[in-house]
């Protein structure tokens, strides 16, 4: 009784966190599932960040914004999974309040700069395609430059707005994180005080930017596809699958993100399955969508594949 009284009144040092399942066969199973799925993620966004580098004829804006997604992606999928992986076959499951926070703030520095970035690539694409004549003006190097930094800044803001609502929290147990990760959600429910304002600053900041983006995207994506539509030529069927894809890809990044946000608090039990969308699932999406079914990507990974083979003929 005595060492449950202590407990209550003391600080939290660490967390710990559930895996999906309670069943061993399938935390093995999922174990080897996201390895492989990471070890893809990995090198399939890697290629696209040295090919956009390396390949002249990829030094437009749309190429850089995608590089830039893959930057993004690679980082979103490194910094919570390999731990995420281990922690599917460890028996304690257990990660530090510095770390869990820091889990939570690259979270929303990553995810937010990955919304904003997929903003401003439905943009580069209603430029390119509804003012074609002025693309080369609209999208010059500065702007480029500027949209990058913009969707970092926004990130950052986006993090560091609502951290120290939650960091400040009194955590006195219990620390069992219900997911695969600290997701602030969750890890804000384990706080021993009332958190409905902290609750209303989540939900205004997390879903407010899942939902605007959600709909820019959805409304220039549809601009876009309507101006395809009046404008028949050669390039619409092609330009009409490219345009699916992306719609595709931004549905089952966002609608996971919305659903936990604008519903934060209540309770859901399928929030940590969610969660998986979001750090597994659109990591890879984005280079198999967005770039290795495009044909100019492919020819320029063929030249850097010859290039490096050459090299080392060479030498
Ligand atoms: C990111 O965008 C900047 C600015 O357009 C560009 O110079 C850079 O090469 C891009 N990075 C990648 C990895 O594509």
């Amino acid at each position: 009784m005595e060492s449950m009284e202590q407990l209550n009144q003391s600080q939290v040092s660490e967390f710990v966190s559930l895996g999906l399942t309670n069943s061993q066969d399938i935390q093995f199973l999922l174990f080897a599932l996201f390895s492989v799925i990471y070890v893809l993620t990995v090198s399939g966004n890697l290629l696209i960040v040295v090919t956009v580098f390396y390949i002249p004829n990829l030094h437009t804006p749309m190429y850089f914004l995608l590089g830039n997604l893959s930057f993004v992606d690679m980082t979103l999928a490194s910094f919570a999974t390999p731990k995420m992986i281990v922690n599917l076959v460890k028996k304690q499951k257990i990660i530090s309040f510095a770390g869990c926070f820091t889990q939570i703030f690259l979270l929303h520095l990553l995810g937010g700069a990955e919304m904003v970035l997929l903003v401003f690539m439905a943009y580069d694409r209603y430029v390119a395609i509804c003012k074609p004549l002025h693309y080369m003006a609209i999208m010059n190097k500065k702007v480029c430059v500027l949209l990058i930094v913009t969707s970092w800044f926004l990130g950052l803001l986006h993090a560091g707005l609502q951290i120290p609502f939650v960091v400040n929290l009194p955590f006195c147990g219990p620390n069992t994180v219900e997911s695969i990760f600290c997701d602030l959600p969750l890890v804000t429910k384990l706080a021993c005080i009332d958190t409905y304002i902290v609750e209303i600053v989540i939900v205004a900041n997390s879903g407010m930017i899942s939902l605007s983006c959600f709909s820019i995207l959805l409304i220039s994506y549809s601009v876009i596809l309507i101006t395809i539509r009046s404008h028949s030529s050669t390039g619409q069927s092609k330009a009409h699958a490219t345009l699916t894809a992306y719609i595709t890809v931004v549905i089952i990044f966002f609608g996971p993100c919305i659903f936990i946000y604008i519903w934060p608090f209540s309770n859901h039990s399928v929030d940590k399955f969610l969660a998986v969308f979001y750090t597994i699932v659109t990591p890879i999406l984005n280079p198999i969508i967005y770039t290795l079914r495009n044909k100019e990507m492919k020819t320029a990974i063929n030249k850097l594949w010859n290039a490096f083979v050459t090299s080392r003929e060479d030498s």
